[in-house]
């Protein structure tokens, strides 16, 4: 492998001939906030990442002792977890955890392992409701708050120390009704690993929301090929080339806050520099993903105005008619574009109201090429209408389409398909691979470069906590 040591030239993402983000929403009917009108893309390295922290069994057993154990995790919603009793099972490589309601203020999270001889308490990847935490093999049995209640033929256990076989806890904590769990007593609050997201989300509360699709898939890749294929459009011209046409993929914002968050801003309603066929605004609003259907057919771009500025109207009547919220003090970026966040090391969690969901990327089991990725919908509730039960999560089988899965949208199943149908070709080649490393671009692939970085400062113990 050959590493390239220099620092990277300032990035100029307007290579590419066209606009930038920031050229793009200058446009728009409306003023962004200062959270979308910054960029933060500062210098890094341009060393080549070696395919050792993809297909390695060792780097996986470094990742699994260093850094899993060591991070905010996002784990499921809050309204998962609505009543006492409630659990849900998060499996993380080999960890596994229980985050469950032990009262109307408190959730708990414990290490998912009998401390008699170590059963799972409850099954991987499942949820439920729970009176207390029993064990399947001999019956040992704690109360929601984590104290041993019950030893089947205690007379057999003198030795046994009560206290001191309470159930091990894990930190768990929640922002914007996202659940998370951390295992290290010692971590920073959650708040604080955010950075820069409690502030940018003022404008995108999803309290009250609802999660109302969930689908899981193994792939046959790491985890981080599968996270880092959702961390640039660089690929798209290839991947998705319809999409070229009405997504500004080069024209992508990509910005780096911390250790643990960076965001791409993605244009939506505009073509790409890669499109060739110079579409019409009307058009592009024909052509449009966003919104329903049956009104965009009708809709008209009336003069001086874009598709992007059309889409965002249809954006806020949907949801004034459906749910009651006014959208009125959003900008048209924040009501449409794709806002995709970061979070370090395995969610990206999408900023606005137009494509509210989560992308998460697990590590399955103890095998370095191979993950669960799982994909998060969520939608607001009408103040008058019932509040329905949430998703659980819907699995499919690995050679299954994700648009045969209930209820997702076509569009987005296709591209899901064309996505993730790459990443075994890359998993693979990187096992034949001469070269040994990748080289990333010095701007499209910053984040991913960030990550890169950021999992080397945990399995170096180099980050203060
Ligand atoms: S292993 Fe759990 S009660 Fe025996
Ligand atoms: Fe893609």
């Amino acid at each position: 492998m050959t590493a390239q040591k220099q620092a990277r030239p300032p990035s100029v993402p307007t290579g590419h001939g066209g606009p930038t983000y920031q050229d793009i929403i200058g446009r728009d009917s409306t003023p962004v906030p200062d959270v979308l009108a910054l960029r933060s893309n500062p210098p890094q390295s341009v060393e080549d990442i070696p395919v050792e922290h993809f297909i390695s069994q060792s780097f996986f057993d470094l990742e699994m002792e260093k850094m899993w154990p060591k991070v905010w995790q996002f784990v499921c919603r809050e309204e998962h977890l609505a009543e006492v009793g409630d659990y849900w099972v998060y499996d993380i490589g080999r960890h596994s955890i229980i985050v469950i309601r032990a009262s109307d203020t408190e959730l708990k999270a414990y290490h998912n392992s009998c401390l008699h001889r170590g059963t799972k308490l409850k099954p991987s990847g499942s949820t439920g409701f729970s009176r207390d935490l029993q064990c399947p093999f001999h019956g040992w049995t704690w109360s929601l708050h984590g104290s041993l209640e019950h030893v089947p033929c205690d007379w057999e256990f003198p030795h046994l120390d009560r206290e001191a076989n309470r159930l091990p806890e894990v930190r768990v904590e929640t922002w914007n009704s996202f659940v998370f769990i951390n295992m290290d007593a010692g971590a920073r609050p959650l708040i604080d690993y955010l950075e820069v997201m409690p502030q940018h989300f003022e404008n995108w509360r999803f309290e009250g929301w609802h999660t109302y699709q969930i689908i899981e898939k193994e792939l046959a890749c790491n985890w981080k090929v599968a996270l880092e294929g959702f961390m640039e459009a660089y690929h798209t011209p290839l991947v998705h080339p319809e999409m070229t046409h009405v997504v500004g993929d080069w024209n992508m914002q990509h910005d780096i806050f911390g250790d643990h968050t960076s965001r791409d801003l993605c244009p939506l309603g505009v073509s790409s520099p890669a499109s060739k066929l110079g579409l019409t605004e009307q058009d592009l609003l024909d052509r449009s993903g966003l919104g329903d259907p049956s009104t965009r057919k009708q809709a008209k771009v009336t003069p001086g105005k874009t598709a992007r500025i059309a889409m965002a109207e249809q954006v806020r009547k949907q949801f004034s008619e459906r749910y009651g919220i006014d959208l009125s003090h959003l900008s048209d970026a924040e009501c449409i574009d794709s806002l995709k966040y970061n979070i370090f090391p395995n969610t990206i969690l999408y900023g606005g109201p137009g494509l509210p969901q989560i992308q998460q990327f697990l590590p399955l089991g103890n095998d370095p090429d191979r993950c669960l990725f799982v994909s998060w919908g969520f939608r607001p509730v009408a103040p008058d209408a019932a509040r329905p039960e949430p998703a659980e999560p819907y699995r499919l089988k690995e050679e299954e389409s994700f648009t045969s899965a209930p209820g997702i949208n076509e569009f987005s199943g296709r591209v899901l398909d064309q996505d993730t149908s790459i990443m075994r070709w890359q998993q693979e080649g990187m096992h034949a691979s001469a070269k040994g490393a990748q080289t990333l671009s010095n701007y499209q692939e910053s984040r991913i470069r960030r990550i890169h970085e950021t999992l080397m400062k945990y399995v170096n113990d180099t980050l203060p906590n």
